[in-house]
């Protein structure tokens, strides 16, 4: 079975439009823990625009699944990391424009800098894990900085407006799943997934052990509550598995 990482930053989101309580992640996490998820996953921002800090040690000490905890690699939030001691940290680009991450880490001009950071998580035995995009040249340098695994970006797949280009997309994304694994990086991808658009991705790209997925979850969640959203997109990924 491929694992379901819920990601609750969505959730954040609502909550810090009007400032207030809730919706509370935590809750949300609960819940999605209820429905089936593996994990959660959460990224707290350098601008902290939707996940706070305290949402970040109520995870870590009320979710019983383990948390996969999304950051940008400077100083601040790597300290925030080793004090939390999640299970895994995922090393996430950050621009303060953007709408919500966009593209895969440069690992290529930053090796030295996520060798160290690498060092420093993992000797708290926290999983070490690099958001990239499925270029091959990424896949090499996140094993030459020692990544326990890498998450492939499928945002362009999901975006793509036609066959052909979402076609180009899987070619990309089967490549660097092949080549992950024969470097020995665990293969894990998210990134605008759907029960919909992952059919695909399951039976095209092969090694992926992980989905992190947030958007698509938390939207249906409205219609038919977090639990049950949850449990909707693990049975979706059940059913593809079994095909
Ligand atoms: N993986 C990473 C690294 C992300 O930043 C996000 C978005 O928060 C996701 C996965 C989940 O993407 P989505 O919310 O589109 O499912």
């Amino acid at each position: 079975m491929i694992k379901l990482f819920v990601n609750v930053d969505h959730v954040a989101t609502v909550r810090e439009a009007r400032q207030t309580y809730e919706p509370d992640p935590l809750e949300a996490a609960l819940l999605a823990e209820k429905g089936g998820a593996y994990g959660i996953t959460a990224h707290l921002r350098e601008d902290r625009r939707h996940v706070q800090d305290y949402d970040i040690k109520r995870l870590k000490e009320l979710i019983s699944s383990p948390l996969n905890l999304e950051i940008a690699a400077v100083d601040e939030m790597i300290k925030i990391s080793i004090d939390t001691k999640p299970f895994q940290v995922s090393i996430v680009p950050e621009k303060r424009q953007e709408i919500t991450t966009e593209g895969g880490l440069n690992v290529l001009e930053q090796e030295d800098h996520l060798l160290n950071v690498g060092q420093r998580v993992k000797e708290k035995g926290i999983l070490f894990s690099l958001f990239i995009d499925p270029d091959l040249v990424q896949v090499e340098a996140s094993k030459r900085v020692r990544a326990d695994s890498i998450e492939l970006n499928t945002g362009p797949y999901s975006a793509a407006s036609n066959t052909d280009e979402k076609n180009q997309h899987i070619t990309l994304l089967e490549k660097a799943a092949i080549q992950a694994h024969e470097c020995g990086l665990r293969v894990f991808a998210g990134h605008g997934l759907t029960q919909e658009n992952i059919s695909t991705i399951i039976h095209k790209v092969p090694w992926i052990e992980e989905f992190n997925i947030g958007h698509h979850i938390v939207s249906r969640s409205i219609y038919v509550g977090m639990e049950q959203s949850v449990k909707d997109m693990v049975h979706c990924i059940k059913t593809e598995l079994k095909k």
